[in-house]
């Protein structure tokens, strides 16, 4: 004879068995808690809660049970998934934790490290003496004027009292532009600012005008086809050259040093009378016997030829629109790279156009 006999449990369904079900609990901890990384966690998740893993597969059988052993069994792998998934979460949060504590160990930024590590330029020494020289005639009242470089033939010497016929104006000295009847020239000198100057307003004037100039020579330890000059000119009623002497002084102190001396020596420029060369007292032996012969920068000398100057010719005046019965003036031009040279000791011209960073850095960063 036969019944039913669904209140004896007799379905058997082996992994629901409390020992499977404690083995299948057992063996995901396991694995949960022997997961190294966020990416191992998610291979157990899947393997040990995922739809195909073991457990999941169980609970799908609950359905084979009798009532009873269905409740028990449903109780049992119900605990077993939840105790799982809490694992799974602690496990993660763990792991989480332990991986933002590595990446912002691995990604902390040494700020003591130099930002930097590109090697430093500096300013090139010419650029910054010829700001220099600039400030030391704006703090006396003086402007600084600019000109173009390429220059018109005419102002570059005509209006300077340099006739066709001057032995400046030959090719040897002077880079003529295409085409050579066209009258453009690249400036041998500062001296036409300081036409465009007289030209572009009435006096008083009182300009200096550093720049670029240019002349045909070879590049040797002495001579560079590009070089820099700064001149002065100063146009008022009753300048001499007195003011001239005076301005020059204080121009030389500023840049030299107290206590150096300036000297004239008579010459002659087409833009000036009467005109002088300009020597300095050398600044290193100080004139001073015996050291005057073995001295480098004067070469035993005692004074160092520094430029040219002189009261503007009354022709230059009246050629820049100036009326000479009521205007006099003065006006200087020094070299700018001899400057540097004698300054600092450079002994070699092609140093300061080279570009070479282990020549300008020793000057510093001076603004
Ligand atoms: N312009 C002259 C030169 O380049 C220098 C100079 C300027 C001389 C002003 C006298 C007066 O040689």
């Amino acid at each position: 004879m036969s019944g039913p006999n669904s209140n004896y449990d007799p379905v058997e369904v082996a992994p629901l068995h409390p020992e499977e079900v404690a083995a299948m609990r057992a063996d995901a901890i396991a694995a949960i808690e022997a997961a190294a990384t966020l990416d191992e966690l998610k291979a157990v998740r899947l393997a040990h809660a995922g739809d195909r893993s073991p457990m999941s597969l169980a609970n799908r059988e609950i359905g084979a049970l009798p009532p009873q052993a269905r409740k028990e069994a449903g109780m049992r792998i119900g605990q077993a998934r939840g105790a799982v998934s809490q694992a799974l979460g602690r496990r993660a949060a763990v792991l989480e934790a332990e991986a933002e504590q590595r990446m912002l160990a691995e990604e902390t930024v040494d700020v003591t490290l130099p930002y930097d590590r590109d090697p430093r330029g500096a300013r090139h020494p010419l650029t910054t003496l010829q700001e220099r020289i600039g400030d030391v005639f704006v703090a006396m009242g003086w402007e600084v004027a600019e000109g173009p470089e390429v220059e018109a033939e005419w102002l570059n010497f005509d209006a300077l009292n340099m006739g066709e016929d001057h032995p400046a104006r030959s090719l040897q000295d002077t880079f003529f532009l295409e085409p050579q009847d066209a009258g453009i020239v690249l400036r041998t000198h500062t001296s036409p600012v300081q036409a465009r100057t007289m030209l572009s307003r009435p006096p008083p004037v009182y300009v200096v005008c550093p720049g670029r100039t240019y002349r045909t020579d070879e590049l040797d330890a002495t001579h560079t086809p590009v070089f820099h000059q700064v001149e002065g000119l100063a146009v008022d009623k009753g300048l001499t050259m007195a003011h001239l002497k005076g301005t020059l002084d204080a121009f030389a102190t500023a840049i030299f040093g107290a206590g150096v001396t300036t000297r004239f020596r008579p010459s002659y420029f087409p833009f000036t009378e009467p005109s002088a060369e300009v020597d300095l007292g050398c600044f290193v032996c100080r004139g001073r016997e015996p050291a005057v012969t073995s001295c480098r920068t004067c070469k035993g000398e005692g004074w160092i030829e520094w430029g040219g100057c002189g009261v503007v010719n009354p022709r230059v005046l009246v050629a820049c629109g100036v009326d000479p019965a009521t205007y006099s003036g003065f006006a200087f031009g020094m070299g700018i790279d001899r400057t540097l040279m004698f300054r600092h000791g450079v002994e070699d011209m092609r140093d300061m156009v080279e570009g070479d960073v282990r020549f300008t850095l020793p000057f510093g960063m001076e603004l």
